[in-house]
């Protein structure tokens, strides 16, 4: 396929159902969240979930997120609780996604879950995408539409630059509101944890439970097998924390510390979340490394924080 063959659809009616024709005919439709675009695939179909490991060259042991509008669909795939409850009232539809045991009986494709026997769940916001849900009628496994390892996509022009000729479609839905991924929760234990920081902040969450979240203990890699330390990656090498730039570097800047760009004039964590893959990326095309300025570590700070130290890590 070259990349002309991704054919980009407008959110029309036209689009909408070239997309839905599209996923029933097991193929691949990349659509906008409010976080970034996911990379959607039929959830009940092994074949058509492959194809997202092929496009995205995924290491087939990092699980995917199954998207449906709301909670009682949700409650077809996996085992409820109280907590669930609590905290899809508080934060559904929106960048929240919940790991719960898997549902005897579930219509879930087994590499979906990479043979775990729990499921991540999310219902997200954004109303291009919950149209989509409606339209198609099923659950959408989706991960971020970017090649595995790489920045996630905010636009679908970031789409179209990774995995251009490799996908049916593209929703163009314009750029995301939140532009970081969701935050994941696990409720398979006895108490929940934090297994990936995200678009709700932690304090959301603990103000809704009442109570301080578990944190996931480092390197304990079978709760979530796909938080791997090098993720996110420009190709240019990030130096975190920075307060001035070496010969050479290039600045992205936060606040008060401006550089070439700045995620946030004004020092807003919301603001610099939504600008922070878009600005990654352009940085990343002037082929220098990148000074990062410190990001105050609460609230969606610690998003952000979370997925710089990954594009920072070693690469593998
Ligand atoms: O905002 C988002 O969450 C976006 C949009 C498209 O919804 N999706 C997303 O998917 O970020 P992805 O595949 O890039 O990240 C999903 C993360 C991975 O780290 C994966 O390991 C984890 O969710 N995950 C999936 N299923 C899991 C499970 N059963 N237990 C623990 N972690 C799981
Ligand atoms: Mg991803």
């Amino acid at each position: 396929m070259d990349q002309s063959e991704t054919q980009i659809l407008n959110r029309d009616a036209t689009g909408l159902a070239r997309a839905v024709s599209f996923l029933k005919h097991g193929r691949l439709v990349a659509f906008a969240t409010e976080t970034v675009y996911g990379l959607g695939a039929d959830a009940r179909s092994d074949e058509a979930v492959a194809g997202i490991f092929t496009a995205k060259k995924r290491p087939g042991f990092n699980p995917l997120i199954v998207h449906v509008p709301d909670a009682d669909a949700a409650q077809a795939h996996v085992i409820w609780n109280d907590t669930a409850e609590k905290l899809a009232a508080a934060f559904w539809p929106g960048p929240l996604t919940l790991v719960l045991p898997l549902r005897p009986g579930h219509t879930i494709a087994p590499l979906v879950t990479a043979g775990l026997d729990t499921l991540a769940v999310r219902a997200p916001a954004h109303p291009g995408a919950q149209n989509l849900l409606r339209a198609f009628g099923g659950p959408l496994a989706a991960p971020s539409a970017n090649p595995s390892g790489r920045i996630s996509p905010t636009s679908a022009a970031h789409v179209l630059e990774g995995l251009g000729g490799q996908i049916a479609g593209i929703l163009d839905d314009g750029d995301c509101a939140v532009g970081l991924e969701s935050t994941i929760v696990g409720l398979t234990g006895d108490w929940p944890v934090l297994l990936r920081p995200g678009g709700v902040t932690s304090e959301a969450i603990e103000a809704v439970l009442g109570a301080a979240l578990k944190h996931r203990s480092k390197g304990a890699t079978l709760n979530a097998p796909g938080q791997m330390l090098s993720h996110y990656a420009p190709r240019s090498a990030l130096r975190l924390n920075a307060v001035s730039t070496h010969p050479g570097e290039v600045m992205l800047g936060f606040g008060a510390q401006t550089g070439d760009l700045n995620l946030s004039d004004s020092s807003d964590l919301s603001e610099a979340a939504a600008n922070l893959f878009a600005h990654l990326r352009q940085l990343d095309t002037l082929g220098q490394p990148i000074a990062v300025a410190p990001i105050p570590d609460h609230g969606l700070g610690r998003a952000i924080n979370d997925r710089l130290q990954r594009a920072a890590a070693p690469r593998n």
